[in-house]
């Protein structure tokens, strides 16, 4: 596709006190792409995010979306423009049924547009709109079930359901499948890669599972203490001596897939 890429970030700095917790980055990435960010704990994963969707302002440096300067924007600002994230931690309305849940964020992105005449027909569109993405995630089944009652891995599901829900060009996902099981996994990754290859979606995806990230994966950016160790296709990052010493120090984390 012509134009600008769709992310560009240029030497950007988060400084918390004396820690640099994102150091001189820069990073293009194309629009299509899966993009998975490695490292170990503390290395400035969430850190970025949160400068990427606004919800903390860099110390210093720029990030453009389509040539577009969005550094320092509000999130609301942000998401409007096509960023969309899921967080670390659940973050749904458990009293609410699984598809109010998905419904509420598709009228939020409906009310920014205000293209619709009548209630009637807007309550029609979001219905329909939620559904699709239930199905898409295959989660339409549990549908009419209170949020708060469905597994850890089906909640992740409908948060990912509620980030499309945006209509984001750019999902950034903090650990997906962090604390699910082996099979809830593998729904996350046959997710990932469904969605990404409609090349709908950009994807950012923080992961501690190695094999999600080489499953998933177009390129893999390795950060270490803030900065970039490592970046490159799966292959190159895997036999890279660099990346392998930095994760010999942390025997939590393998970086060969079993
Ligand atoms: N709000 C904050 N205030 C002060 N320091 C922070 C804040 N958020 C993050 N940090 C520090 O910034 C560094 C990077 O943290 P960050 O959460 O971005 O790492 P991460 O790569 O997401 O780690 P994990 O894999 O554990 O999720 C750490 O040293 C952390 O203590
Ligand atoms: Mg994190």
């Amino acid at each position: 596709m012509n134009g600008p890429p769709l992310l560009v970030v240029d030497r950007l700095c988060k400084r918390f006190g004396g820690v640099s917790a994102v150091a001189d980055m820069d990073l293009t990435v194309p629009a299509g792409e899966t993009l998975a960010i490695i490292g170990p704990n503390g290395a400035g994963k969430t850190t970025f995010y949160n400068l990427l969707s606004g919800r903390m302002k860099p110390s210093s440096g720029r990030i453009t979306l389509r040539g577009r300067d969005i550094t320092g924007l509000p999130p609301h600002r942000i998401s409007r423009l096509g960023v969309s994230r899921s967080f670390q931690i659940n973050n749904i309305f458990t009293e609410m049924t699984v598809r109010q849940n998905v419904e509420v964020a598709v009228t939020a992105k409906q009310g920014q547009s205000r293209r619709w005449a009548n209630r009637a027909s807007a309550n029609r569109v979001v219905q329909q709109e939620a559904q699709s993405l239930l199905q898409q995630l295959g989660i339409a089944h549990l549908g009419a079930q209170p949020a708060g009652t469905i597994s850890y891995g089906d909640k992740r599901l409908v948060e990912i359901a509620v980030v499309l829900a945006t209509r984001p060009e750019l999902v950034l996902l903090d650990e997906p499948t962090a604390g699910m099981t082996p099979e809830e996994t593998a729904r996350i990754i046959a997710m990932v890669r469904a969605l990404a290859k409609t090349g709908r979606y950009t994807f950012l995806v923080t992961e501690h599972d190695m094999r999600v990230v080489f499953d998933v994966a177009d390129r893999i950016l390795v950060m270490h203490h803030g900065r970039e160790l490592a970046l490159g296709p799966p292959e190159a990052i895997r036999s890279n001596p660099d990346v392998r010493q930095a994760y010999l120090g942390d025997e939590e984390t393998e970086l060969v897939p079993a």
